[in-house]
């Protein structure tokens, strides 16, 4: 063989075996609802943990894999796990019908368990590390997965979003904008917020993932509001008190500030931060375990 055409060869090669992101076409279930799956396999799988990262609105997951704020393809080569992006068929995520707002209730939700599902069986995923990430719109899509999938996730860590059925919409519209939400003015109890979060998987028992939530002081999109109102839906739903356990300024970075409510809550507050709150790889991954 000539030696040009042996570089060229390798250099094929190398091409084909460079991690990719890659549609999978058929993840199964019966989920009506069918946005599409994503799955980025790192040259060298070194964990059996699994990332979902969910994009925000006017996105999808071409467009979150390649956007260089979102730090999921690095962590993904950097500590060899799994990335799944899933990626919607409308502008936002549907985090407003019933049909997502109920566990196997055949919309969005259910279709991205179903992708969690998918990839557990196919890519040998510990189904004690399932992780779920993503901001603004997605971010909300990652608090309705706690909600309605507490059984399949381990961990939440989502960026500037609202609470878990915040964004409902009266006439049980799918992927509907809700302006009393992001403006900020949908107020409850903690009682009343994880009476929503339970009722979107009624009489489960077991084991609820832990969440981490960050939210910005100057966030035009999503009011700040949100921040508080998140905070008392899950601090309901663990059962612990809305004071924090601790609370430490300048961290992870100056100016933001990490609650923490016991072991399985916990809220960053980015002082002077707008929409959205820029993805901490470590610190996310520090609360995943990863
Ligand atoms: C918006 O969400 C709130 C709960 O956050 C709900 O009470 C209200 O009915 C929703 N608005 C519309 C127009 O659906
Ligand atoms: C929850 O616990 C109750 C009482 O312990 C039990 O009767 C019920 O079947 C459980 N529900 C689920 C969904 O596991």
């Amino acid at each position: 063989m000539h030696f040009q055409s042996l570089a060229t060869a390798l250099a094929l090669c190398s091409t084909t075996l460079a991690a990719q992101l890659t549609q999978v076409s058929n993840y199964g279930g019966s989920a009506k609802a069918k946005p599409g799956m994503w799955v980025y396999q790192p040259d060298s799988v070194k964990s059996d943990a699994l990332v979902v990262a969910i994009h925000s609105c006017q996105s999808s997951a071409q467009k979150y894999f390649a956007n260089s704020k979102i730090p999921w393809k690095q962590g993904s080569d950097r500590k060899g796990y799994v990335s799944v992006w899933p990626s919607s068929t409308t502008e936002c995520w549907d985090v407003s019908s019933k049909s997502t707002l109920t566990h196997d209730g055949g919309g969005d939700s259910n279709a991205i368990a179903n992708m969690i599902k998918y990839a557990i069986t196919q890519y040998k995923i510990d189904p004690k590390k399932v992780f779920v990430t993503g901001g603004s719109s997605g971010a909300m899509m990652s608090n309705v997965m706690a909600a309605t999938y507490p059984d399949l996730i381990t961990a939440v860590s989502l960026y500037s979003g609202v609470p878990a059925g915040c964004f409902v919409s009266s006439s049980g519209a799918s992927a509907a904008w809700n302006n009393t939400c992001s403006g900020g003015s949908s107020t409850a109890t903690g009682q009343k917020w994880g009476d929503v979060v339970r009722a979107m998987y009624p009489g489960y028992n077991g084991t609820r993932p832990k969440i981490q939530f960050w939210h910005g002081s100057a966030d035009t999109t999503l009011s700040p509001n949100n921040y508080k109102e998140t905070l008392k839906q899950w601090t309901n739903v663990f059962g612990v008190s809305e004071t924090p356990t601790s609370s430490k300024p300048d961290t992870p970075e100056k100016n933001y500030r990490t609650d923490d409510f016991g072991p399985d809550v916990e809220g960053i507050w980015a002082q002077g931060v707008g929409h959205s709150v820029p993805s901490h790889l470590d610190a996310s991954e520090a609360w995943f375990g990863l």
